[in-house]
């Protein structure tokens, strides 16, 4: 696969996801390996990664996430029409992963020392870009392996449960919760998406290129 077909065609794999297929562990670590080649904010590399893979564990987390999950799905039912369709095909897939989160082989939950909650975007923009660009590298490394993921925070409305779960310290905090899993079939496409030219402007906001 070359760089171009990997970075447009990676998505969220939710409903191909081979829940019956254990995952080597020593493909999460070269993956996390190459995860933490990514940028961080004066070069701290504050981030931790907890790879979950015990039963009672991941039915515990994946309990957090469907409870969240099932409020989205009824704020999600109160929206249009027109959003409602837009969002069903996802919708379809993303119960089935709600529904399945705990028979997934590993979840990754990729987190960083410090809290910005009460702080300015400033310190927001320095903690989370400090984590996101690896987490989305784990999801681009496993890709080379045959190796799905889906992004997924809805479990962050119960931040503090999972902490509690999971032995994460209170200065700590979680980013992004990555259900991982081999995947079938290998026909992923480039999403759907308008020209990048609608949401960039040059030199001024809402200024095209001249
Ligand atoms: C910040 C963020 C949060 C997300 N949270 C969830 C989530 O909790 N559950 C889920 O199933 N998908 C979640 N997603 C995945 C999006 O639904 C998905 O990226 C989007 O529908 C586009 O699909 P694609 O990733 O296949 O291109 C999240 C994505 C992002 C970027």
């Amino acid at each position: 696969m070359n760089t171009e077909e990997l970075l447009t065609t990676t998505r969220s794999v939710r409903k191909r996801m081979d829940l019956a297929r254990s995952v080597d562990y020593a493909i999460i670590e070269r993956c996390l390996e190459i995860a933490i080649q990514a940028p961080s904010g004066s070069n701290q590399q504050k981030w931790h990664w907890l790879v979950i893979t015990d039963p009672d564990k991941k039915r515990a987390v994946a309990d957090l996430y469907r409870k969240s999950f099932d409020h989205y799905l009824v704020r999600s039912q109160d929206r249009d029409g027109v959003e409602r369709a837009r969002q069903s095909q996802m919708l379809d897939s993303a119960v089935f992963l709600a529904e399945h989160m705990h028979e997934v082989p590993v979840l990754v939950l990729a987190c960083i020392e410090g809290r910005v909650e009460d702080k300015g975007v400033a310190a927001q923009a320095s903690l989370y870009g400090s984590i996101l660009p690896a987490a989305w590298s784990f999801m681009l490394a496993l890709r080379l392996h045959g190796v799905g993921a889906a992004w997924t925070t809805l479990h962050l409305v119960y931040e503090r449960e999972t902490a509690a779960l999971l032995g994460i310290p209170e200065n700590v905090t979680q980013a992004v919760l990555l259900p991982v899993a081999h995947y079938r079939g290998d026909s992923f496409k480039p999403a759907a998406r308008e020209s990048a030219r609608t949401c960039t402007y040059w030199n001024n906001w809402g200024e095209n290129r001249s």
